[in-house]
């Protein structure tokens, strides 16, 4: 019987099975009873019933003991399920995204395709090749962060590489209206974002890295008006369905016609707000017909192909969609405010 008692249960119940069930030995020994010369009866009879009632009162102890166990661990490692639940804190797309994205898939609704260029350019693709050549006047227009200049001191920015070659970071995305066309052949409809760099004196309306997304169409016979109407159709679905756009001429070295481009107040609509500083109109883009000396630049007839541009900030069309009044709010990472969008 001190077998009994250190068994485990699953041992035990093997023993209840092996003698007590109904092919048990025990079992098989008290129903051939009545086989047994009849003063063999009682004896056996007796031992029989004192193994089968060892057997199932160490069995009762052990699953008492069990039982015991169970509640134990039951109780300990209960779960209070009236506990309020640990809230899971989901991140989102920064609020820059979120416009860059909202601007991108409009254009692939127009069918364009996305394309990304180099942060780090060099000159030839940033300013030369965008029919701004060196000693451009227009070169001012764009303060630049260089690289590698060649020469060590701010006079001498000409340094020792040749002009072209000088590496900086891109002033602009218009840079990949040439890596694009440089590679591929007409019709182009692309839609290009990402950052760029100025050393401008961080203020509430200048950062030294900001957005842009550039886009632009070259094919045949591309008009004026195709900008018009594309610029149209994309603050109408980026901004509202009553919104209005508005030309403004105005100058840009790799287009001719270049224009300033205003769309009605996002925020009063045109009647005139603060935003708007009661003009009713908001400039967004800048934008124009591809320069055919840009074209020339990458081996395309201006005879056959034409083409427009066109470069916006997403950064600022945030601000003026949500009244954001500093533009370094968006790069200062304070949860409290990019958790409100
Ligand atoms: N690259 C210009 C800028 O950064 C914006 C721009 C103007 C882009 C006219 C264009 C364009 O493609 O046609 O100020």
């Amino acid at each position: 019987m001190s077998d009994i008692a250190s068994a485990s249960l699953k041992e035990l119940d093997d023993i209840r099975v092996r003698y007590l069930g109904r092919k048990g030995r025990l079992t098989a020994v008290l129903r051939s009873l009545g086989t047994l010369p009849a003063q063999e009866r009682p004896v056996v009879g007796k031992l029989a019933n004192q193994i089968r009632q060892a057997i199932e009162e160490g069995l009762e102890k052990k699953w008492a003991e069990e039982r015991v166990y169970i509640d134990t661990r039951l109780r300990e490692e209960s779960v209070d399920i009236t506990l309020p639940g640990r809230k899971v804190i989901l991140g989102k797309k920064h609020i820059i995204t979120q416009a860059i994205d909202e601007i991108i898939q409009i254009f692939v609704g127009l069918g364009y395709n996305m394309v990304e260029g180099p942060e780090i350019e060099t000159d030839y693709y940033n300013f030369t090749a965008l029919n701004t050549p060196p000693d451009h006047p227009a070169r001012t227009l764009q303060a630049t962060f260089y690289v590698e200049a060649g020469g060590d001191s701010e006079s001498d920015r000409r340094g020792t590489l040749p002009r072209e070659e000088q590496v900086l970071l891109r002033t602009h995305t218009s840079p990949v209206q040439i890596r694009v066309m440089e590679k591929t052949k007409p019709p182009i409809y692309v839609i290009a974002p990402g950052r760029v760099y100025r050393p401008d004196v961080p203020d509430p309306s200048h950062s030294p890295m900001f957005h842009q997304v550039e886009g632009f169409a070259v094919d045949k016979r591309i008009t004026f008006g195709d900008l018009k109407g594309t610029l149209e159709a994309f603050a109408r679905r980026m901004f509202g369905s009553d919104r209005r756009v508005r030309f403004r001429p105005h100058y840009f070295p790799f287009t001719e016609p270049s224009a300033e481009v205003d769309v009605s107040c996002i925020v009063c609509g045109g009647e005139g707000c603060r935003v708007c500083s009661y003009t009713g109109w908001l400039e967004i883009l800048g934008a124009g017909m591809i320069d055919p000396n840009v074209f020339k630049e990458v081996n395309y007839d201006p005879e056959k192909v034409t083409g427009f541009a066109f470069g916006m900030a997403p950064d600022r069309i945030a601000m003026l969609k949500y009244g954001i009044t500093d533009i370094r709010m968006f790069f200062e990472n304070d949860l409290r405010f990019l958790k409100q969008f």
